[in-house]
């Protein structure tokens, strides 16, 4: 039986938290073993919002490096850059075509980003055509992402559904997988609203690229609730159940083995800890970032990862337009 196909990327837009790492990394790095995996960086999403050119450049290298620095072993996993494959774009401005304005305007990443800023790209609203566009390319069975990125999968699905239907079997339908703890990890200033790399406030995620200092320093003005339990109760103790799962996550420690061991020692001991446990979980990754990033190699990887892309991608593409009715000369 072929191996079922996965496919993710990450956005090379800010500093990567720790949200991305619990939420998305940690399953790109368990899933490698088992499945076909094609992990991205998605430079063409970062450009729906302006960037820096000599800054995004580095960032894309920042965070290929960090893809092998968390796990990624570019042997077993496809790791490349999503506009060195040309495909993504072309079947992205399809896929627009076939995507309905109504159901872009109903994207809550669209409406969130697009709040208060007096000019919006154009392509921050087609955006999800684009993501459509990477993921069904590769006729991917599984999509590991945040509980943010439900609502795009979502409108893939119906969007290679109604492709389908209108011009033939050309792709997979994709489904999500999302870690039961994890997929939503909260600002440790805010616990109502998700850590972002995009937040301003640096004080309100904590980075993977963060020192052991920042880390204690964040953690020990992360918000608590009310009273001194160590308590898992998302509703009642939003902030404390967001550290709660970082810890669990981080130790590989169940929630109710926390909640026991924390029992009457109130939440300044438990935030020392769990300073401790991120800075014991982040050196290591650290490490071995600082040494790939310096290295030298991590072009000439990227190069053989779109590479081997690529075919996978040309392969749909040439379909896609046979389907669809384009080209003159080459089909
Ligand atoms: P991006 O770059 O915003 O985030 C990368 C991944 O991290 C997850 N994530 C989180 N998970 C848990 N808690 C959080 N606080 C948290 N914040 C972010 C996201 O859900 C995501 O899985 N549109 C995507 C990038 C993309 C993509 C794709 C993903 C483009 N094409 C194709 C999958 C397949 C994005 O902006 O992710």
């Amino acid at each position: 039986m072929t191996r079922r196909r996965v496919f993710s990327g990450i956005q090379p837009s800010g500093q990567i938290t720790l949200g991305n790492y619990l939420g998305a990394l940690k399953q790109f790095v368990h899933l490698q073993e088992e499945a076909d995996a094609y992990y991205c960086v998605v430079d063409l999403h970062a450009i729906t919002v302006p960037q820096d050119p000599k800054l995004l450049r580095e960032r894309i290298l920042d965070l290929a490096s960090l893809y092998i620095a968390v796990g990624l072993d570019p042997h077993k996993s496809t790791l490349f850059v999503q506009s060195d494959v040309s495909e993504h774009s072309e079947l992205g401005w399809i896929l627009q075509c076939n995507a309905h304005m109504g159901e872009l305007s109903r994207m809550t990443q669209y409406k969130e980003k697009a709040e208060g800023k007096e000019h919006v790209s154009v392509g921050l609203f087609t955006y999800p055509a684009l993501m459509a566009a990477d993921i069904l390319l590769y006729q991917t069975n599984f999509v590991p992402v945040g509980e943010d990125q439900k609502q795009h999968l979502e409108l893939t699905r119906d969007i290679a559904e109604r492709f389908n239907n209108r011009f033939g079997e050309t792709f997979v339908l994709p489904e999500v997988l999302m870690m039961e703890q994890g997929a939503r990890i909260m600002s440790l200033d805010d616990p109502t609203k998700k850590m972002s790399k995009s937040n301003p406030n640096p004080q309100s995620r904590i980075e993977m690229l963060d020192t052991p200092d920042a880390i204690r320093k964040k953690l020990s003005r992360a918000v608590t609730d009310s009273d001194r339990e160590v308590r898992f109760d998302p509703v009642n103790k939003p902030a404390v159940s967001n550290l709660l799962v970082i810890y669990s996550l981080s130790a590989d420690k169940s929630i109710q083995t926390l909640e026991s061991e924390y029992q009457g020692r109130g939440y300044g001991e438990f935030k020392k800890d769990l300073a401790e446990v991120l800075v014991e979980t982040l050196t290591p990754i650290q490490e071995r970032y600082t040494q790939i990033r310096n290295s030298g190699e991590i072009q000439d990887l990227l190069k053989q990862g779109a590479d081997r892309a690529r075919q996978v991608a040309a392969a749909t593409m040439e379909r896609v337009k046979r389907q669809v009715g384009l080209g003159g000369t080459t089909l």
